[in-house]
């Protein structure tokens, strides 16, 4: 007796030569997370016993990037029955009632899909097969079904007659296949077909051969879109974006041109959030309930706190804490720094490794001078303080609360509570002076001219 449990494996022995990439195909990225790593989550609410990844030679990265998933190593790839087999030690000590098996290239999956096959499973099928339909059927195995539904058999395009290859019913390689008979089947598995490989479709005909019950799940074709080249991941993040956008638009976000807005797979938008055209999120990120977002602004690893409003054009890096009601606007950075509740930086300004008390207003084309070359170094301003425009404040260095800093001073030293600080040279004025220069410069102006003849 089994225990019950699934178990998947992840193929990604391929090299995805069509990529042109040193990077394992499995790795590249769709929304920020890379492919391997979307079919992973979708497993993930699944409870699966253990994941495999099928992994050729010299993917070192791609065993880091799937860990603490085991990984198999394909020495050479034969075929994608020959790939699963490669699992067989991987998954050694487990029993499982189902092996699902998937693609490392197939990243928008859905758990809802492998749901349905489980289901197929439970519901007595030995195998199941998720298939889609596509008028572009060229280089899919051809899905063969009697009329009740049950899968007769898998042909590969390139083996297939002309009769086959007018199905429109496709293979996605993703397939439910109870564990008692998946190894079994797979030494049974021979390589006497046009690519002299081994076929994982092959299970199909030798389990109906055997009485066994084969099903089809089907869906979508954007969702089983395989990648194996850059227009095809292009494609794929296409999709993804597009799904995304109208997720958050169900969830109560405005988004003034959608497909301007460019989400990370992990992004978090609360309700009656606002979003202008061209806004691009990167990893981990958290918009709070309320906030606006104007035009063209890019965010990345930063919250936002609720009633926030946010560019147009402004930056948020790395660390970029926002509390409740912040203002950020126009060509300003924040990175790595705390801002505390209504606190204001409209414009033109850099903060970076600073924490700001509530309710500071951050003057025009301020500078926080957080690096010297060698090392970091942290700005701290109070509660209510008032930086004047202009102001570089070199760290590390502490502004009390309440100060203020008048426009223009290089800020070196700690500011008390309360001070009043105006560090810059001072303003001289030479009256009647201004029409002498003006003379002695036009008069130069014309030597110069006479020179060049
Ligand atoms: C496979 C299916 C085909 C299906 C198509 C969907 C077989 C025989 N054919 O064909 O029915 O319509 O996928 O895209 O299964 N891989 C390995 N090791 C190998 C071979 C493949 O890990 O030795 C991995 C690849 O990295 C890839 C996946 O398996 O992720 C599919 O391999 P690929 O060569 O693309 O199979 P197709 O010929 O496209
Ligand atoms: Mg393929």
């Amino acid at each position: 007796m089994n225990t019950g449990e699934t178990a998947a494996v992840i193929l990604a022995a391929g090299k995805g030569t069509r990529m042109n990439s040193n990077l394992p195909k499995a790795l590249h990225p769709v929304a920020g997370r890379s492919m391997v790593g979307h079919v992973l989550a979708a497993l993930e609410p699944l409870d699966i016993c253990r994941v495999v990844v099928v992994a050729g030679p010299d993917m070192k990265v791609l065993e880091e990037a799937v860990a603490p998933h085991p990984t198999a190593i394909q020495t050479v790839q034969k075929g994608t029955a020959h790939a699963v087999n490669s699992a067989r030690d991987a998954l050694s000590g487990t029993d499982p009632e189902t092996v699902l098996i998937l693609y490392g290239d197939t990243p928008l999956i859905q758990t809802d899909t492998l749901q349905d096959m489980l289901d197929q499973r439970a519901a007595g099928a030995s195998i199941v097969v998720l298939g889609f339909r596509t008028d572009d059927t060229e280089g899919y195995g051809r899905v063969i079904c009697d009329q009740d539904g049950n899968v007769n058999a898998i042909v590969e395009d390139r083996d297939a007659t002309a009769g086959q290859k007018s199905i429109d019913l496709c293979n996605s390689g993703v397939m439910a296949v109870d564990g008692n008979i998946l190894f079994p089947l797979l030494d049974q598995v021979g390589n006497d077909n046009a690519k002299n490989e081994y076929y994982l479709t092959d299970l199909i005909e030798l389990a109906r051969s055997k009485g066994l019950r084969c099903r089809l799940v089907e869906a979508d074709a954007d969702e089983l879109m395989g990648v194996d080249s850059r227009l095809a991941l292009a494609e794929a993040e296409a999709v993804w974006q597009c799904d995304r956008r109208e997720r958050a638009l169900e969830e109560g976000a405005t988004l003034i041109d959608p497909d301007t807005v460019w989400f990370s797979y992990d992004t978090v938008i609360g309700r009656d959030v606002t979003i202008g055209p061209n806004v691009v999120f990167g990893p981990g990120v958290t918009i709070e309930d309320d906030v606006e977002i104007e035009a063209f602004c890019h965010i990345s690893e930063a919250s936002v706190g609720r009633g926030g409003h946010i560019g147009p054009f402004a930056r948020l890096r790395p660390g970029a804490r926002l509390d409740a009601d912040v203002h950020i606007g126009n060509f300003v950075e924040v990175k790595n720094s705390v801002l505390g509740k209504g606190v204001k930086a409209n414009h033109l300004t850099y903060i970076g490794d600073s924490d700001i008390g509530a309710g500071t207003n951050v003057g025009a084309g301020t500078i926080t001078c957080n690096y010297d070359g060698y090392n970091k170094h942290r700005t701290v301003i109070g509660k209510a303080a008032f930086i004047g425009s202009n102001t570089a404040i070199v760290a590390p260095v502490r502004i009390g609360d309440g100060a203020i800093i008048g426009a223009g001073s290089t800020v070196v030293r700690d500011v008390p509570c309360g001070a009043l600080t105006i560090g810059r040279g001072e303003q001289v004025d030479l009256p009647d002076r201004a029409e002498p220069m003006r003379e002695r410069l036009a008069a130069e102006k014309k030597e110069r001219a006479k020179d060049k003849g």
